[in-house]
Order: C-alpha cells, then sequence, then structure tokens
C-alpha cells in the first residue's frame, strides 16, 4: 500500500503510540456562516422491479406468512420509517423503460405477465403496480419519484399514466383508477422522463432524445393542482457533452437533470462485497471521493446555461456495485454489503452535502437486495445493513442548515489514479431545532485520530454521538449473525471551553449533537 504521499492542508501531526499512530488533526466548525438548507430528498432511495427488490423484499404479499401490512414486508416498512426516507424511485432503472403501467393494475388475477427481461428473464407478474408503490409511499410518508417508460413506451402511455395518478376531475383515467379502489388523486411531484435514454433506456443520442423529451414532457400535465417536477434522463459519470447537449437543447423545459455514478473500479470484474484487500479499500474509496469532481464538472457545464439554478442536479442512482452473492442469480445483483460500503455512503454524504445549492436529489441504489442496499431478506428474515446504519445516523442532516467544517487533513494518494482521499472527512449542520450535529468518517484502517474542533459561533456545553465501526472492515451483517456491524453510544468526545475533541478509533464513522 502506498503511504500517505500528500498534506492537502497544514496541521496534521502524528505521534508515535506503541505499533500504532494516533493523528492530530485541527478542525474549525463554522455556525456562523450557515450555508444552504441541505434537502431531505438527497438521501432519497430506489426501488427497481430487480432480483428481490420489491417481490420478497418490499412485497409478499396479503397472503404471505411473512408478518405484513396489506402485502408490505411489516419488519421492511418499520425499518424505513426509521430511516425517515425522503423520497423513493420507482419502478426503474432499466425496467422502467419496458415497464406498461396498465398491466400493473386493476385485479391481480387479471394483470398480464412479463418477462423482465433487464434483469436475469425472471416472470414478473405485476401484483405490485401503480396503486401499490403509491399507497407504500403514503404508508412510509415518502414523495414518490416515477420513471415513466420514454425506451419502449408510448407518449399517450405516459401521459394516461400521469393522468391516472393525478387527475381528480371526471377523466377516463380518473375514472379508471376509482374502478381499482382509489377515488382521490395521488399527489406525484417527481417524475422521470426516460432512464439511461443513452443505453437501456433506448440507446438515443444526446441531440435525439432531446426532442424525444421535449415531445414527451409536453403531454405530461398538471393535474388539478399537481405540480409535476420533470426529470430529464441524464449523464453516467464523465459523460459531460450529454449534460452540455441537454442544458443547450431542453434547459428551460425540464425541472431535473439526473446523474448516475457508481464506484466500480473494473467492469469486467467488479469484486467481492467482503472480501477485499487493503488496497481494493482505498481504491473503492477513491472512485467514491471521484464523485466530487465528476459533480463540480456537471455543474460547471450546468451554471454556464442555467446561471439561476434553476434546473436541479439529480443524482438518482449512486452507490456501490460488487459482483453477485456466489450462488445467487446473476440477473438479480443480490450484494452483501460491508463497513467498506458504509465508508461510501459516509464520504458521499460528506460530498453532497457540498453541493446542495445544485444537487437537490440523490438516490441511493437500491433500497432492499440489490445493489448498496439498506436491508436484506431472506424468507422471514431480516437484516439491516452497515449502509442503513449510515443513512439512520445521518439522517439528522436532513433538511438542517450546513455548516462549514474545515478539516486540516492528511490526503492519501489512490494508488493508479488521480485520486486522493481524505483520511479524515466530516460534516455539520444546525438543525430546526437548533441542535448542532457533526459526523466525521476516520478512513484510516490502522490509526486512530484525535481531532480538535474550534466551535466558532456556538456555545456548546455538552455533546453526545454514535458510532458505527467493528473489527474488521469486511465485517456485515448475515442472517446468522444480523447485529455484528450496529451502531453504539460513543463516549470519546468532550468539550473544553470553545474546542470539541474527538477521538476516532481507525475505520470509524460517529455522528455528534452538540446542545
Ligand atoms: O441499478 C442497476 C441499473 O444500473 C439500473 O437499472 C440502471 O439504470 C443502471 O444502469
Amino acid at each position: 500500500m502506498k503511504t500517505i504521499l500528500s498534506i492537502v492542508l497544514m496541521g496534521a501531526l502524528s505521534i508515535v503510540n506503541c505499533q500504532l499512530s494516533i493523528a492530530q488533526v485541527t478542525a474549525v466548525l463554522h455556525a456562523d456562516q450557515a450555508g444552504s438548507v441541505i434537502p431531505k430528498e438527497i438521501y432519497g432511495q430506489f426501488a427497481e422491479h430487480l432480483g428481490s427488490c420489491i417481490y420478497g423484499g418490499l412485497w409478499v404479499g396479503e397472503n404471505s406468512d411473512i408478518p405484513n401490512t396489506s402485502g408490505y414486508r411489516t419488519d421492511v416498512l418499520n425499518a424505513l420509517k426509521a430511516l425517515k426516507v425522503p423520497v423513493l424511485r420507482w419502478p426503474g432503472g432499466c425496467f422502467a423503460d419496458e415497464y406498461h403501467w396498465m398491466d400493473g393494475i386493476g385485479p391481480k388475477e387479471n394483470r398480464p405477465k412479463m418477462v423482465n427481461n433487464n434483469w436475469g428473464g425472471t416472470i414478473e407478474d405485476n401484483s405490485f403496480g401503480t396503486n401499490e408503490f403509491l399507497n407504500l409511499c403514503e404508508l412510509l410518508g415518502t414523495e414518490p419519484y416515477i420513471s415513466g417508460n420514454v425506451g419502449s413506451g408510448s407518449v399517450e402511455e405516459m401521459a394516461k399514466w400521469v393522468e391516472y395518478i393525478t387527475s381528480e376531475g371526471d377523466s377516463p383515467m380518473a375514472r379508471l383508477r376509482r374502478q381499482n379502489g382509489r377515488d382521490h388523486a395521488w399527489r406525484v411531484k417527481y417524475w422521470g422522463v426516460g432512464n439511461e435514454s443513452w443505453g437501456c433506456g433506448g440507446s438515443m443520442r444526446p441531440e435525439y432524445y432531446s426532442d424525444v423529451y421535449r415531445r414527451y414532457a409536453t403531454y405530461c400535465r398538471n393535474y388539478d393542482g399537481n405540480r409535476l417536477f420533470k426529470v430529464a434522463s441524464g449523464a453516467s459519470d464523465y459523460d459531460y457533452n450529454w449534460t452540455k447537449v441537454l442544458m443547450e437543447n431542453v434547459g428551460s423545459r425540464m425541472d431535473g437533470l439526473s446523474l448516475h455514478y457508481y464506484t466500480v473500479l473494473n467492469w469486467n470484474s467488479k469484486g467481492s462485497a467482503t472480501q477485499f484487500n487493503e488496497e481494493e479499500y482505498y481504491k473503492t474509496l477513491g472512485k467514491c471521493c471521484g464523485i466530487e469532481d465528476v459533480i463540480k464538472r456537471h455543474i460547471a457545464i450546468m451554471d454556464f446555461y442555467d446561471p439561476n439554478k434553476r434546473v436541479a442536479l439529480m443524482l438518482d442512482e449512486w452507490g456501490t456495485w460488487w459482483d453477485v452473492e456466489p450462488g445467487t442469480n446473476p440477473g438479480h445483483l443480490f450484494q452483501q454489503n460491508s463497513l467498506r460500503d458504509a465508508f461510501v455512503a459516509s464520504l458521499t454524504f460528506d460530498i453532497f452535502h457540498k453541493y446542495t445549492e445544485r444537487l437537490k436529489m440523490a438516490n441511493i441504489a437500491q433500497v432492499v437486495n440489490v445493489l448498496q442496499s439498506m436491508i436484506l431478506t431472506n424468507g422471514k428474515q431480516m437484516t439491516l445493513t452497515p449502509t442503513y446504519h449510515v443513512f439512520r445516523m445521518y439522517n439528522v442532516h436532513q433538511d438542517a442548515t450546513y455548516l462549514p467544517l474545515d478539516i486540516q487533513t492528511i490526503r492519501k494518494e489512490v494508488p493508479d489514479s488521480d485520486w486522493t482521499l481524505p483520511m479524515l472527512s466530516g460534516t455539520a449542520s444546525r438543525n430546526q431545532q437548533g441542535k448542532v450535529h457533526i459526523s466525521l468518517t476516520n478512513v484510516d484502517l490502522q490509526n486512530a485520530q484525535e481531532v480538535s474542533i474550534t466551535l466558532q459561533g456556538i456555545n456548546a456545553k455538552q455533546v453526545s454521538g454514535e458510532i458505527l465501526t467493528s473489527a474488521n472492515i469486511a465485517d456485515h451483517n448475515t442472517f446468522d449473525k444480523p447485529e455484528l456491524v450496529k451502531p453504539a453510544v460513543f463516549s470519546g468526545a468532550t468539550i473544553i471551553g470553545n474546542t470539541l475533541k474527538v477521538k476516532l478509533p481507525a475505520k470509524s464513522i460517529v455522528t455528534l449533537e452538540l446542545q
């Protein structure tokens, strides 16, 4: 493993203590320089008809012997409620551009089956459709984000879907909805006009998709006080040209433009979720932090065409993507989730918080049983992943005011790349009740770090917190050991005068509350 090569900011010292070193780090919390509100929607989730995300994960049906609430798994519902999911994207992903919504309404026994061509050729029985999704959002108190079918669906089909969901009047689709047992329209704000339209969503070029977007979006109407927030299908990773062409040609007609970014280092061999070495760990976190440059560059293009920041950047797919778990269907993308995944989540949020003047939503892929999931299920069993715990520990930042936290950390150069990785990362905010929260991540696998944070503009007397760590970075929760990795009370922080001192063990994530 390469040693630390660069010091980006001053002030980091290493004190050798027996075999291990404890890096002394300084930081300043500028509580007197409040930034913008961190939109809760950057903590969004994504539910796709893929593997056992929907069937078995969220939905088991009313007749299942798995305890359920009107067909939704009760254990999963409760876990998601605790997470405070602000927005849920559905039904895909690639699935969305082959999904015909009319197949998923009405009496279940009459719903036609389809082949899920994108994801293992599994037979989809359409028992979870529009009503089931929107009712789930109501149960969770979450905002729905629907991805419409542009790739293989018609303009008429999409227009009618909007009408079915949001029209209160005596319109044909509202009547159909009433026949299906739902009297009042739902409120749906976020509407995706296609997904990955450069790939599984239709293999289009950006110039062509721009016109297609304009056509489909024209007929996505605002019914009866419902106001759609229309999201154009955006780029993946480094495809800055896609963003440029969309901003040039569609600019004023979209409310949001999406972006997808996964931490994959090699698409031909993504690596195991649970068996990896130190170098792979640091490389993955390097790729994770590489999202900052990608976000900045897409934002710079958007700023050029839209200096008033009217169009939102919507990172509606992100996260880790490993090889599937041995013995599982390769088309179902079922992966484990270790403490390394938790670090990807915390570092990513630390970055997101800095760009929320433009970045208004993010949706990790996917909520249950697929990529970097919150929850894994197996029959009646369920376990929460380390990533879930980070989402729960960080949800104190939802809709809170961003506070700059300047950490004078060393940065590690990531082998074979241009990425550098902060060894200590963090973020801070003040919530509507005036409480300040600070989240800190010690990326270092071997060494503890002691950080002295000068508190400016806040007179805090008490600190409490939670920590997420484990003996090994590859530790993960299984159905046999569902609580191997879980948060614990943290007592390593003290306040003396205007200095907050925090001793972070190696490979740990902490969230503190100051009062
Ligand atoms: O998240 C899995 C797939 O990744 C999604 O369906 C697609 O949009 C992306 O390529």
